[in-house]
């Protein structure tokens, strides 16, 4: 859980992403459709489930940050090993990243991720939130780029393909572009696949930070299968014998 501090502080990284990469006017617009609906963004989920990455108020905002990092990142190391970077700009990169996972918000009224009101499926499956059933369904890149347009904010074509092929081959619909043989139905930029790698590098990195420690301060509850540590044996061991009332068992058992 992120504390009032640090989903601000989030959000000024967020927009300062935007001051310092993206030039205007498109800048201002942008500016403009995310002060708009800052109250929002600013505390949305990565995503509805908690066993999903950033599953937590302001978890969204932090995740998307992280995103813009790691690209900047990685475009660096494709340089280095020689893609062609004049194929797209910094700007696209950065813009691509901003905007990834916009259609996670949902509509101008309401948000894709509300609330779990029911008991079980929050307490058995996680499901902290859950998805607004007055959202008409949408893929996730299909509405960030209409909101995107319905605000007046242009996108480049490099920019429409990498924010609709993000989720690389985990979305099947990507295929079209993504696993194709012919060298000109082939993306022209490296971009996409940049744009992936920030995207996975970021999510894997969101679900080692909180499920690792979880991981090795677990333990086992009933019906679990989990292989007890020499310790955990030992104090069930114990608790066994403490148990038991005649020597002769205690003795036997304890040789085990
Ligand atoms: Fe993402």
């Amino acid at each position: 859980m992120l504390t009032a501090e640090q989903i601000q502080s989030n959000w000024e990284e967020f927009c300062e992403n935007i001051n310092t990469h993206i030039s205007s006017p498109r800048k201002e617009k942008l500016l403009e459709f995310y002060e708009k609906y800052a109250d929002r963004i600013m505390m949305m989920p990565a995503a509805h489930k908690k066993e999903y990455h950033n599953a937590f108020p302001g978890g969204y905002v932090e995740h998307v940050n992280r995103v813009v990092r790691c690209a900047l990142k990685q475009a660096k190391l494709w340089e280095e090993e020689g893609a062609d970077m004049s194929t797209f700009t910094t700007e696209e990169l950065v813009f691509s990243a901003i905007n990834h996972d916009l259609g996670k918000m949902g509509d101008e009224e309401h948000e894709s991720y509300i609330p779990q009101t029911d008991k079980w499926r929050k307490e058995k499956l996680g499901e902290d939130y859950m998805f607004n059933k007055q959202v008409p369904f949408a893929s996730v890149p299909d509405r960030g780029l209409f909101m995107l347009q319905l605000h007046g904010v242009q996108y480049s074509f490099n920019e429409m393909i990498a924010i609709q092929t993000h989720d690389g081959l985990y979305d099947n619909a990507n295929e079209k572009y993504l696993k194709v043989f012919m060298p000109e139905q082939k993306p022209r930029t490296s971009l996409p696949y940049i744009l992936h790698q920030a995207d996975l590098m970021a999510a894997r990195i969101e679900f080692e930070r909180e499920w690792l420690p979880k991981f090795k301060n677990s333990v086992p509850t009933q019906g679990e299968n989990f292989t007890l540590s020499k310790e955990s044996k030992k104090s069930t061991k114990d608790k066994a014998l403490s148990q038991l009332e005649s020597k002769g068992l205690k003795d036997l058992f304890d040789k085990l």
